[in-house]
């Protein structure tokens, strides 16, 4: 089991160039699927869930090499349609991988993904979605399994009860070779969906209105393969700069996404760093304390404050002068760090979906155990604008997200060192 052991009080400088998103490489990777030609993804992040991705497309017949922060994805050959539950419990999002297959083969089983760390996740939105699109969907010993009679999926008009990231997704990767045109209304506009989108359209889907509430998609007859960037990583981006926040000093990010980071731009800057922002380039200069966030910092759907950068705020505002309050509205148990953050003095009290958090003079260093990705990331934030030494344990959940975190944070010139096997 690994660890990581941060010494820390050391103020953090420098420039740090963004990984690709993982949260658009793995719908991107799913929808390489649906080609009938090599599909080159560039800036694609290496981490423990990509290379889940990569195993679910080999094993569906797909060839997916991955070196140097390409994959290269051979869709020609399909020969299985059923994912195997070890391969869909390795991350939550293999459900994507339904809507893909389906478009691709009329055909597929998978797993129900079942709760995770972050609370229950439930499907229904995508089921009750892909239903609408003429696929028969039924539960046979815990495995979904999901056949279109037509073998082709047709066009439906779809409203979503709430804008969900995943559902958005699942339904656009079966509506781009279905029969007709789909549309979704409270369609989730996460960037992230804008960037599936970009790959698709690049293969010769018909999508429009994608970053918006009401996205619609033509089915074509079929998608060719095409080379694609995956575009910067927001949430990475928000975790490094909450963590130069959190130890003080300045941090240069290039390769950012400037305008996709600003609802997280927006409430950073409150607590009184510097920040700058160019054409693809975040300058954050740290406050020499950080004030507490005034209004009631709510995590929305896109363009609200991201929900997977709530814990690396909170980090930072642990030691900031004044009360921040929190209130998260997307999962149900996204607080699991705070257990953490108090055990290294700070002072946080969560009452249901509010956490108030009384800033306090410093954080001490603790031995903490990561429980989920981003709140482990929150615990590595805390830990290096601690006094003394922090032990982070469970560090397989922030594998799944950051990218080599210890050389970004070394670079730096943070002490934090990976141990064990
Ligand atoms: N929901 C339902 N029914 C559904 C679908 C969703 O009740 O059929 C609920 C979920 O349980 C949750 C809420 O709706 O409470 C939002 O879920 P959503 O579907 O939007 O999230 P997701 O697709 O499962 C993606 C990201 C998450 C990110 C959320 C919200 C990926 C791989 N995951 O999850 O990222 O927090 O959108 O922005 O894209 C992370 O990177 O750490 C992470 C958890």
């Amino acid at each position: 089991m690994q660890k990581f052991v941060i010494r820390g009080g050391r103020s953090l400088s420098g420039e740090l160039r963004l990984q690709g998103s993982k949260n658009s490489a793995l719908p991107i990777m799913a929808a390489a699927l649906l080609c009938r030609d090599e599909c080159v993804l560039r800036d694609c992040p290496a981490l423990t869930d990509i290379y889940a991705a990569a195993r679910i497309l080999n094993f569906t017949g797909c060839k997916c090499t991955f070196s140097d922060n390409t994959a290269v994805i051979d869709p020609k050959e399909i020969v299985r349609t059923d994912i195997p539950e070890s391969l869909m419990h390795e991350m939550r999002s293999s459900i994507i991988f339904m809507g893909a297959m389906l478009g691709r083969t009329g055909e597929c089983v998978v797993s129900v993904p079942g709760g995770c760390e972050l609370g229950p996740r439930p499907i229904d939105m995508h089921i009750a979605a892909l239903e609408k699109m003429g696929v028969d969907i039924s539960s046979e010993g815990g495995r979904i399994v999901c056949r279109i009679p037509k073998r082709k999926a047709h066009g439906a008009k779809l409203t979503l009860a709430f804008p969900s990231v995943g559902a958005t997704e699942n339904i656009i990767l079966c509506a781009v070779t279905a029969d007709g045109e789909t549309v979704i209304n409270n369609a989730a506009r996460e960037p992230e969906i804008c960037d599936l989108c970009g790959f698709l359209r690049k293969c010769g889907a018909r999508i429009q209105g994608d970053g918006e509430s009401r996205i619609t998609v033509r089915g074509v007859e079929e998608l060719h393969g095409c080379e694609y960037t995956v575009m910067p990583d927001r949430i990475a981006a928000a975790t490094y700069l909450s963590m130069v926040a959190a130890a003080k000093g300045e941090l240069i990010l290039t390769n950012a996404c400037v305008p996709e980071t600003e609802p997280f731009l927006s409430v950073l800057e409150q607590t009184g760093c510097s920040i700058y922002t160019g054409k693809d380039k975040i300058y954050l200069r740290s406050a020499a304390r950080l004030r507490a966030v005034r209004e009631r910092i709510r995590t929305m759907p896109h363009p609200g404050f991201p929900t997977d950068a709530q814990a690396v705020l909170m980090a930072a505002l642990t030691a900031a002068e004044g009360t921040s309050v929190f209130e998260e509205n997307i999962f149900d148990c996204r607080y699991r760090h705070t257990d953490a953050l108090v055990k290294m003095g700070a002072d946080i009290q969560v009452l249901g979906k509010v956490a108030i958090v009384k800033g306090v003079k410093r954080l001490h260093g603790a031995s903490v155990e990561a429980t989920d990705l981003r709140g482990g990331a929150a615990m590595v934030a805390a830990a290096l604008s601690a006094e003394g030494i922090s032990e982070v344990t469970g560090i397989s959940h922030i594998d799944r997200g950051y990218e080599r975190i210890e050389d970004a944070v070394g670079a730096l010139g943070g002490d934090l060192k990976r141990f064990g096997e």
